[in-house]
């Protein structure tokens, strides 16, 4: 175990297994003393010892992976793999259902591309871009399962809304605005009802909460590694459904063997990581995980609900704040201020040191759903505490001065 985790780990026993985010700031180096770092949904900061996995893989360490016959590129072949496992263990899936890609999206880009029976995919207002373009592109019929009164997505009208022509029903584990849970086992059932394949956007659920491939019941399952604590520039795509799966991209390594007249393929996961692969980001994505693990996402889940609770209730008494999403929301509250544009309080509270996010939050059907162009999302990860709602709260006081 890395000396840092096992500091991690230290501190947090230490304090009987609550979480210590004080004490776990100091992994961070990104996190600048009085600066408030609120936007953890679209990316989170990184421990130390992530940072320092990437530099000795591409340092001492460095060599490619699946080619050389030399030690140095056959450790650095193990290392990649061993990530690979890594994340299969994290996620409670097999080593051969895990498809490192660049992210969630290029993981969805996959799956809409290669799924052999395009029919009708149910998606739902709430979705991401990325759970939206893929598969417009791909060419699928998209439907729009409508979200509930306060912010999930409705199973009820799904179970109405899905036919036999539904090949595939895909939406977001977590609502990267509202915060909002899906029931991903009850989503299986609906989908498998109809002889649809379930895809799950795991991008903000990974880091919040705990997952379980074979409990959760999904087909396929995606998430970035840079909103869990890793690197840009990798992600994951699991998938039960690989070996029916045709190659995506042509390229080194996902073959077996190469004539001009006939290729043949390497067999899954190796079929769909066409080129030299993100070695170093495989490695920190490694070090990430060992260190999210060794804190553990149901401590993490237990806090940022907790912050969660503080942040709503300290916004309720604005008259002015209009929150969105579940009370029972996870690691993320949107907001509105009557008559503040939210890039406004965003650069106002900038001023202040405090960094949230203004936008559409690469969801514009849900904003046309909630009739605003954009909210306000202060987001959390391991690291926030109070200190940081109540610079929150500060700031929202002086936009609320500034604008009368
Ligand atoms: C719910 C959700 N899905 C998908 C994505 C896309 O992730 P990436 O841009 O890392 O591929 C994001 C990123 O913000 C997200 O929050």
């Amino acid at each position: 175990m890395v000396a840092t985790t096992a500091r991690a780990m230290a501190r947090w026993e230490s304090e009987g297994g609550a979480l210590a985010p004080r004490a776990l700031r100091d992994d961070f180096p990104g996190l600048t003393d009085g600066w408030h770092y609120l936007d953890s949904a679209v990316t989170a900061q990184k421990p130390q010892v992530v940072i320092d996995a990437a530099t000795r893989a591409m340092g001492v360490d460095y060599a490619s992976v699946h080619r050389g016959v030399y030690a140095r590129s056959a450790n650095m072949t193990q290392a990649y793999e061993a990530a690979r496992r890594r994340v299969a263990q994290f996620i409670g899936g097999r080593e051969d259902e895990i498809v490192f890609v660049r992210g969630a999206t290029e993981g969805i880009n996959l799956i809409a591309q290669t799924h052999r029976d395009k029919g009708r995919v149910l998606l739902s207002t709430l979705e991401h871009h990325s759970n939206i373009v893929p598969w417009q592109l791909a060419g699928w019929q998209v439907d729009v399962c409508p979200l509930t009164a306060d912010g999930r997505i409705d199973l009820d009208a799904a179970a109405a809304m899905l036919t036999p022509a539904h090949k595939m029903v895909a939406l977001a584990h977590v609502s990267n605005v509202l915060g909002s849970v899906l029931d991903v086992t009850r989503a299986a059932e609906l989908a498998h009802g109809v002889g649809a394949e379930l895809l799950i956007d795991g991008c903000q659920a990974i880091p919040r909460l705990p997952v379980d491939m074979a409990a959760l019941g999904c087909d396929h399952y995606v998430f970035s590694g840079h909103k869990l604590y890793g690197p840009t520039g990798i992600g994951v795509l699991w998938s039960r459904k690989l070996a029916d799966l045709p190659p995506w991209q042509g390229g080194g390594s996902m073959i077996d063997r190469v004539t001009f007249e006939r290729t043949t393929y390497a067999p899954a996961p190796m079929r769909f990581e066409a080129g030299t692969p993100a070695i170093v980001e495989a490695v920190a994505l490694h070090a990430a995980v060992d260190y999210v693990d060794a804190i553990g996402v149901a401590a993490i889940h237990a806090h940022e609900g907790a912050l969660v609770a503080a942040t709503r209730d300290a916004l309720r008494k604005f008259n002015s704040i209009t929150l969105y999403g579940p009370d029972d929301s996870v690691g993320i509250v949107s907001f509105a201020m009557a008559g503040v544009h939210p890039h406004d309080i965003a650069t106002i509270l900038d001023e202040s040191g405090v960094a949230i996010r203004a936008g559409h939050h690469c969801a514009q059907p849900l904003m046309d759903y909630l009739g605003v162009p954009a909210t306000a999302r202060a987001s959390f990860g391991l690291y926030s505490d109070e200190s940081d709602v109540a610079a929150l709260v500060d700031g929202l006081h002086r936009v609320t001065r500034i604008f009368g």
